[in-house]
């Protein structure tokens, strides 16, 4: 099992690139001069604006994947098979609600309000991760979701926990940690349904199908597609490529799922000597597109449901914004 221990050390720093030139020379050289240190930048630290842009970008899509992600585990709550597995899913749904506020809290340190994010997902502006977009069909896919998502998840974040920008590296250690739980218990949940009956055994390999290929989509396009990736390399908010960390999840996942006793759904999975790594067949690229770009099987039902869960959450905003005015004015009442 891989866990929050999982790290790759990095591969040496490319060098600083021209976007230095639009920026005043000084400041930008004591910004490389941080990021060559492997030190932190803070909220009120000059940075330059792309490094903002692209920070905002990135930890705002993170933010909504963490809330839109509630929805395809959250139908199954009222379903779950014990009070124990109900327990424990409404705790990790409750764990993906707790990731967005940090992110969020940390995209907002560099100036973007949590309400313009907002509406930027809503108004379908702003990404999410493809992975949210397919259906949960039986409870097999709540497990698999904890033990490939979840899994996939780690293993991207966990090098974001060394990210150049403070606030965003240390909302990932508390993330990483429960993402750690969430995984083990999709694992624990499998491993029950794999020793029970038949049925439950094919519902978990029915499962396995559907969402292998999806998973090894979700660490992006390959590097060489990839157009941010070269910059937040530069900048250290990416630590490992796309292409890398989509070869360490295959390379963990194929023992596991030899203990668990399912097949992956990859006839071209095997190991090579050679490389000593897991060679795998190739991912349906134009699949993952239509999937991000709104075309997905579900994109529109989560879309919905997500824009209603913030309208039907407006009177508790009210509330909230009605009780800390009068906590002012009465503070402002009691000081005058
Ligand atoms: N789904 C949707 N869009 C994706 C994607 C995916 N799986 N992978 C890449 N993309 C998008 C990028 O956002 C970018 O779009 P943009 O230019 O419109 O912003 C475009 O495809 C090109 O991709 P790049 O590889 O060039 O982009 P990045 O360098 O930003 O790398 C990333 C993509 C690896 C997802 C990176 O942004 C990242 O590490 N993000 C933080 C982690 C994250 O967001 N994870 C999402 C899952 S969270 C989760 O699963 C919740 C948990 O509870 C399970």
């Amino acid at each position: 099992m891989y866990t929050q221990s999982f790290s790759v050390p990095d591969e040496g720093r490319p060098a600083a690139t021209a976007i230095a030139s639009v920026e005043p020379p000084d400041k930008m050289a004591r910004f490389d001069a941080c990021i060559d240190a492997d030190g932190r930048i803070e909220p009120q630290d000059w940075m330059p604006e792309a490094y903002r842009k692209t920070l905002v970008r990135q930890i705002s899509q993170h933010a909504h994947s963490e809330i839109v992600g509630m929805l395809p585990e959250g139908n199954w709550i009222s379903r779950a098979p014990s009070l124990k597995r109900k327990a424990i899913l409404i705790a990790k749904v409750q764990d993906e609600a707790g990731h967005g506020l940090y992110l969020y809290s940390a995209a907002e340190t560099l100036g973007t309000s949590r309400a313009q994010m907002l509406e930027a997902l809503h108004s379908g502006r702003a990404k999410y991760s493809s992975i949210f977009n397919y259906p949960t069909l039986s409870w097999a896919d709540v497990g698999v979701i904890g033990w490939l998502v979840d899994g996939a998840a780690i293993m991207n974040q966990v090098p974001l926990c060394r990210c150049s920008y403070g606030p965003y590296a240390r909302a990932m250690v508390r993330v990483c940690k429960e993402e750690s739980f969430h995984q083990r218990q999709g694992y624990e949940a499998l491993l029950v349904m794999m020793r029970g009956t038949e049925a439950q055994r094919a519902m978990v390999q029915d499962a396995v199908n559907r969402w292998w290929w999806k998973c090894l989509a979700m660490f992006g396009p390959p590097d060489s597609d990839s157009p941010h990736s070269a910059q937040g390399m530069r900048w250290g908010i990416k630590r490992v490529s796309n292409d890398e960390l989509r070869q360490k999840f295959v390379d963990a996942t194929v023992p596991q799922a030899q203990v668990l006793g399912v097949t992956l759904p990859d006839p071209e999975l095997r190991w090579n000597e050679a490389r000593g790594h897991h060679d795998f067949g190739a991912i349906d690229w134009d699949e993952f597109w239509a999937t991000v770009n709104g075309h997905g099987p579900c994109n529109q039902e989560r879309l919905a449901t997500r824009v209603q869960a913030h309208r039907n959450g407006q009177w508790v905003r009210d509330a909230a914004l009605a009780h800390a005015r009068k906590q002012q004015q009465r503070s402002m009442k009691e000081a005058a």
